[in-house]
């Protein structure tokens, strides 16, 4: 349980507070690039600010401020330009640090003047890696954006899902350090909606929590494994501030405001043996649903789950009613970790895990769990003899809504067939006869 000013502490995220502050401090994944393949500006809302983002025509990305400097029209229908991005009322032409460099009516009459040189808006440095495009709202100098070692490994089909989900990024962040809703969630609640068995899976028996530099690490032991199984020497990533990693895939939950979040998801499968070298042209990106053509929730896929749960828990949690259990241990040191830090940074220290420098930023390795299965070369055969491999070579089960084409794609570079997920997730070591 939280005071209500100490969950505001956590969950708010304008420019003004002290999350606010904290979380800008760190780079945020914010799109996908190929998105750009079919746009030229994009409209986003990053921790309460409305900005657009847009790729002009000599390839450079800029994310600057919605509104226009001169009358306040909405940039986001504005036009690329070779340099920069240009209003679609008066033609003021704006470039990615934000300066006016064309005043197309003043620039004819009064040359002489260069109002222009007087205008400028808002504007974020952005820089693009793994296939996504990163932003940065903090103070300079800004550190560097990690490298994390996934956004080059080889051989691999990655994609990229985004979605909004309508709650605060908090309480999808505390599902991060929270091991044992996988078991109810998504092993236990997902089977019996799908076929009413009521049996339910392995139940966890052991928790343990780490904490090092880019966030935590969470161990656990089930009926079905024990201390020399990776999920316990290794564990999972709850990645500082706002991230999950997963091996096979990153998840980030980025404010869009206090009230909103952006799902980003960066998902990496090595294509078998018979289809390297395979290098992958550009990584689609692909916009998540969280209900289906009814306005139903969509229960079937694993982060659709989770969304149903976050959204389920408030548009902001109430942490003064919650009553937290021994499974909450992570839980808890994460906040009290956050706590800390605003207190240590507004004393003027340095975040949690800044990176600055670049000798020791290449290809940094997060723990992994399952680092064989995820990086070794397989065969198709082999992979086909293992059910639960061979279900995420041949469908997509962490988000529903995925686009044909990716799902061609995706059968196309790993020369496997693409089927429907079912919405059955097995527990990882469950008797693969039934996985
Ligand atoms: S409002 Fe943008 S140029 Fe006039
Ligand atoms: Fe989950």
């Amino acid at each position: 349980m939280l005071s209500e000013e100490k969950n505001r502490l956590l969950t708010r995220v304008g420019a003004d507070q002290p999350m606010g502050q904290y979380l800008r401090r760190y780079w945020m994944p914010i799109a996908g690039m190929t998105e750009f393949d079919s746009r030229s500006t994009k409209p986003i809302r990053l921790m309460g600010e409305d900005l657009v983002l847009y790729k002009d025509l000599s390839g450079t990305f800029g994310l600057i401020d919605r509104r226009c400097a001169h009358r306040r029209a909405d940039l986001s229908h504005g036009m690329v330009e070779q340099s920069g991005l240009r209003c679609n009322y008066h033609g003021w032409c704006f470039n990615e640090v934000g300066k006016c460099i064309q005043q197309p009516f003043e620039d004819t009459v009064a040359p002489q003047r260069k109002g222009r040189d007087r205008v400028a808006i808002k504007s974020y440095p952005v820089q693009t890696l793994g296939g996504l495009v990163w932003a940065y709202l903090g103070p300079q100098p800004a550190p560097l954006l990690p490298d994390w070692e996934a956004f080059s490994w080889p051989n691999g089909f990655s994609q990229i899902v985004v979605s909004e989900v309508p709650c605060n990024w908090f309480q999808c962040q505390e599902n991060s350090i929270d091991p044992v809703h996988f078991e109810w969630m998504h092993e236990n609640w997902g089977k019996r909606l799908r076929t009413g068995d009521m049996q339910l899976g392995p139940t966890h028996l052991r928790l343990d929590f780490k904490e090092f530099e880019h966030g935590f690490t969470y161990h656990r032991t089930k009926q079905d494994s024990d201390v020399r199984d990776d999920a316990w020497t290794i564990g999972r990533v709850c990645l500082w501030p706002n991230g999950f990693f997963l091996g096979e895939h990153f998840e980030w939950r980025v404010p869009i405001d206090d009230e909103n979040t952006l799902s980003i998801t960066w998902k990496y499968i090595r294509v078998p043996q018979e289809r390297q070298p395979y290098v992958q042209a550009g990584i689609p990106t692909w916009q998540g649903p969280l209900y289906d053509a009814q306005g139903r929730w969509i229960d079937t896929h694993v982060m659709n789950q989770d969304f149903l749960a976050w959204v389920g828990q408030g548009r902001i949690a109430d942490r003064s009613l919650e009553q937290l259990g021994a499974s909450d241990r992570g839980v808890v040191a994460m906040r009290r970790r956050f706590f800390d830090e605003l207190d240590a940074v507004a004393a003027g220290a340095e975040p949690k895990g800044l990176i600055r420098d670049p000798a020791g930023n290449r290809a940094l390795r997060l723990p992994m769990m399952d680092r064989e299965q995820v990086l070794n070369d397989f065969s198709s055969a082999q992979i086909k003899a293992r059910p639960r491999m061979w279900l995420m070579y041949t469908t997509y089960v962490f988000q529903a809504g995925q686009p044909e084409a990716v799902r061609q794609q995706m059968a196309q570079a790993l020369g496997l067939e693409a089927r429907d997920y079912d919405g059955i997730i097995a527990s990882r070591n469950a008797n693969p006869a039934k996985a």
